[in-house]
């Protein structure tokens, strides 16, 4: 019998080159928490959609997250600046803060987020 896919599907690997981003939304707990997606590096990374400075969406034009020079994650709400691979705040009122991240999985190409733990 085939296993069900688990985790909330939010596109093929080939969507998200570096550079680009993509916002999804999950379920998880009763409670709708909306993520972002990008590739970096040749990977891919995921984060809930919330600043750790203030709990507000990071993207100013929808789905844009990153730098002008693409080195980091930008909150446009004060620009605090995150390292894309860790999610750390490296820039900002949330220096050392860290952005929550969404589990990711890979399978056959689809790729599917995962509720983060709390
Ligand atoms: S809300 Fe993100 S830096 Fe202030």
């Amino acid at each position: 019998m085939a296993r069900r896919p688990t985790g909330r599907r939010i596109g093929r690997r080939e969507d998200f080159p570096d550079g680009t981003s993509r916002k999804f939304t999950l379920r998880c707990r009763g409670q709708s928490l909306e993520g972002f997606v990008f590739g970096f590096n040749g990977e891919l990374f995921a984060y809930l959609n919330r600043c750790r400075h203030i709990p507000l969406p990071m993207d100013w034009l929808d789905n844009q997250f990153f730098s002008v020079d693409e080195k980091y994650v930008v909150c446009a709400n004060h620009g605090a600046l995150y390292e894309p691979t860790t999610g750390e705040c490296v820039w900002g009122p949330c220096t050392g803060a860290w952005l929550k991240k969404v589990p990711l999985k890979v399978e056959e190409g689809t790729v599917r987020a995962f509720c983060p733990d709390d």
